[in-house]
């Protein structure tokens, strides 16, 4: 485990998450919409020289920011970060450990089980301290639909005997061939797991997913099944234990600040949102292209941080609202809130989904779009 010295930090410095986009599968998936290829290793080592290079040109035009910034979330997403040897991404991280203030880091790595099992046989393996399985299901033929492996409760037993003690667990609804019975399985299976601190359940999306009443269903039942296990649901779509909420993800979703690197990798700082190009090719010559960078008005931003934050149980503070934005933004809300109670509810200070609105968010947020 790579040790981090707490840099002197004031409490004017504000929390960043940084988060590196590993754009590598063995295979893709019939489902994916994330941007990765098949790689090849030479394409893997240029791409980390890549990277580097990425990382020192934004510590250069940054400079501000990271001054201004204590980092304690890092998260290695992708595609498949597991896929790459842990020595590239260990060094890695000492080189954003020179660039940046970092203070006790979450440190998060996507894997994927096949790749997971392949690279991480020994403790000395472990640099981070969250681990992120998707596991989708464990059944063949729902796997096979999905043109994956199923490596999930192997992955599960290794990541127990390496002692990773934050693990959390993608499962899939809505998989042709699934029923209530084998997500009840994969329910069960996980939780004989007491690493196991966080389930994330996605509606699968694609063009060949179950009806929408059965994933509804599967939704519910999921719900239930992880509550009355001990689990929170914190989001839409996430549970954790207590403790164990993902600190990175709630930076989205409270609409903080998060730089990333890698191609396709979007930030958001203050007003500003860019990303990057998805050309993989200019990436690996070092030319680092943007695909969008724009300065949010403050509409816009007001819509973010709304649309992102009814994604968590606990809603948004409406004074924190109005301490930030136009009263006329807030009051807006407050009233199309009032217009669809059904959807949406306001306690004390706090609106947050109601049951049917987790369902029909969007029905609300298209009255808020701004013009
Ligand atoms: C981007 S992958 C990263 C980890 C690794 N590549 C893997 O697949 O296990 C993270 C999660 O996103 C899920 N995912 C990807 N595309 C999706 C889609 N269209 N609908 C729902 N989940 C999706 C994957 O199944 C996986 O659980
Ligand atoms: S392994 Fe993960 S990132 Fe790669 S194609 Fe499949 S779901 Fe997408």
């Amino acid at each position: 485990m790579v040790q981090y010295e707490n840099i002197s930090t004031q409490n004017t410095l504000e929390s960043l998450g940084i988060y590196i986009h590993i754009p590598f599968c063995e295979k893709r998936c019939n489902y994916c919409h994330f941007f990765s290829k098949v790689s090849t290793k030479d394409q893997i080592d240029t791409f980390f020289d890549a990277l580097i290079s990425e990382i020192e040109h934004s510590e250069q035009t940054n400079r501000n920011l990271l001054e201004n910034s204590f980092v304690d979330s890092i998260y290695f997403g992708g595609g498949t970060p597991s896929l790459i040897k842990p020595g590239l991404l260990k060094n890695l991280l000492k080189i954003l450990q020179l660039k940046f203030n970092i203070k006790d880091p979450e440190i998060t790595l996507e894997a994927n089980p096949k790749s997971f099992l392949e690279n991480y046989r020994d403790k000395e393996d472990i640099f981070f301290n969250r681990l992120s399985l998707g596991i989708v299901s464990f059944q063949d033929e729902e796997l096979c639909n999905l043109n994956r492996d199923n490596f999930g409760y192997d992955a599960l037993k290794l990541s127990k005997k390496l002692g990773i003690d934050n693990v959390s667990v993608d499962l899939l609804i809505g998989i042709p061939g699934q029923t209530l019975d084998t997500l009840r399985i994969s329910l069960d299976t996980i939780c004989t797991f007491n690493n196991v601190n966080g389930v994330s359940v996605y509606p699968l999306e694609a063009d060949f997913v179950l009806p929408d009443e059965v994933v509804l269903e599967f939704m519910r039942y999921s719900k239930e099944y992880l509550c009355k296990k001990g689990y929170i649901r914190y989001e839409i779509a996430n549970y954790a234990k207590d403790g164990y909420f993902c600190r990175h993800n709630l930076k989205y979703w409270k609409y903080m600040n998060f730089l990333s690197f890698g191609p396709s990798a979007a930030s958001k700082i203050g007003n500003r949102r860019f990303k990057r190009s998805s050309n993989l090719d200019a990436y690996l010559h070092k030319n680092f292209l943007m695909e969008e960078d724009i300065e949010l008005s403050d509409e816009d931003e007001f819509f973010e941080k709304v649309m992102m934050g009814l994604r968590l149980m606990d809603g948004i503070k409406i004074l924190e609202l109005k301490n930030r934005f136009d009263r006329r933004l807030v009051d807006n809300l407050i009233l199309v809130s009032k217009k669809f109670d059904q959807l949406v509810k306001i306690e004390e200070d706090t609106i947050s989904l109601t049951n049917k609105g987790i369902i029909f968010m969007n029905d609300l947020l298209v009255e808020l779009i701004p013009d």
